[in-house]
């Protein structure tokens, strides 16, 4: 029987490129998205997606009776699925508490009944929480110290994840992955926002002195190291996925306006988010001593990217002026 895949939250961002990458890579395999459609989540990101081995269905991972339903022995169940924003974190807590960490568990115990091959929980660097400049990069032996209700939800689900590897030695595998960019990322995050802000000849609002530092990746780096650690990593194991590309966000901001030909002026500086957490850097020795290197270069990807904004205002013009969402 062909391998099946099961994808959760396939319609966001991430997910959606996965989707891509792996039944480009992959078209034998059966992948079977399953996503709510919270205001994130986007069957347009997924239109030009035509083969017979895809599958969507709409669903809730909290809904454990029919994830056990739809989960089958042998499966490979990525998951994707989670609340995402930081700062809608800030607003509204337990959405993220209920949809990463209830959700979380009712979808991995359906994969420990029905005997899932492999689990793969997606997770983020900002569980590590906040480092210095000079402080050294995060292993993935390092403890977790979230500081926001996002990166305690996506620490939290870890923790879920880590007590079904002890005691029932279920085959799961963690990654951490540091900020992706790319095609199809909702226009509240940081770079789309940024992007489709100056298409629009509008100003980019940035957090306080935009001194902050990031990792940047490109998504579909992301999703080969997924891949990459469905097929060679050891369950068990976290792995860290990291882009090799820290930046300031006021360097990133200048790159960005620079692809657009804007300069300084275009900037807004806007009061600093709650708790925000000044670095993020990842030690990503352990998965490239096993052969997976990130392809792009960030300037090149940059480029790319804002091409790819700039000739597709018909997927982010309906998106920009969804309520309630940073978008401005
Ligand atoms: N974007 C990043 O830079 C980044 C970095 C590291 C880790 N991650 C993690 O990667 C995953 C995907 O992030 P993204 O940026 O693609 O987010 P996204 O918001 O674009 O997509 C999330 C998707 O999950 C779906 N979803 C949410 N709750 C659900 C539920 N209860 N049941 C079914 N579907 C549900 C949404 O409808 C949406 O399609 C998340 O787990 C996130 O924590 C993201």
């Amino acid at each position: 029987m062909a391998q099946r895949v099961i994808v959760t939250g396939g319609a966001g961002f991430i997910g959606s490129n996965f989707i891509r990458c792996i039944i480009n890579k992959y078209p034998h395999y059966k992948v079977i998205n399953i996503d709510k459609l919270s205001y994130s989540g986007n069957l347009e990101n997924l239109r030009d997606i035509k083969s017979d081995n895809y599958q969507f269905i709409k669903a809730d991972i909290k809904n454990y009776a029919l994830m056990q339903h739809l989960v089958d022995e042998g499966d490979i169940v990525v998951n994707f699925a989670a609340e995402s924003h930081v700062d809608n974190s800030i607003n509204e807590p337990e959405v993220f508490i209920e949809n990463n960490v209830l959700g979380t568990h009712s979808i991995l115990e359906a994969a420990r009944r029905k005997k899932a091959k492999l689990f793969i929980q997606i997770s983020t660097d900002e569980v590590y929480g906040s480092l210095g400049f000079d402080s050294k990069s995060s292993t993935e032996k390092d403890l977790l110290n979230p500081s926001s209700p996002y990166s305690a939800s996506k620490a939290a689900a870890e923790m879920v994840c880590m007590g079904n590897i002890r005691t029932f030695n279920q085959p799961i595998i963690i990654t951490r992955s540091s900020n992706n960019f790319g095609p199809y990322q909702f226009p509240e995050k940081v770079m789309p926002l940024f992007i489709t802000n100056l298409i629009g000849e509008k100003k980019v609002p940035l957090y306080g002195t935009g001194k902050n530092v990031r990792d940047w990746i490109h998504v579909s780096d992301n999703c080969e190291a997924i891949d990459f650690i469905i097929h060679n990593g050891q369950p068990g194991e976290v792995y860290n996925i990291g882009g090799g590309n820290e930046l300031q966000n006021l360097d990133l901001t200048k790159s960005i306006l620079s692809c657009l030909g804007a300069d300084e002026s275009s900037i807004k500086y806007v009061e600093d988010r709650k708790g925000h957490d000044l670095r993020y850097s990842l030690d990503c020795s352990k998965i490239k001593s096993m052969g997976w290197n990130p392809k792009h270069s960030f300037d090149s990807a940059l480029n790319e990217t804002v091409q790819w904004y700039k000739q597709n205002s018909w997927w982010w013009e309906p998106l920009k002026n969804i309520e309630g969402r940073r978008t401005s």
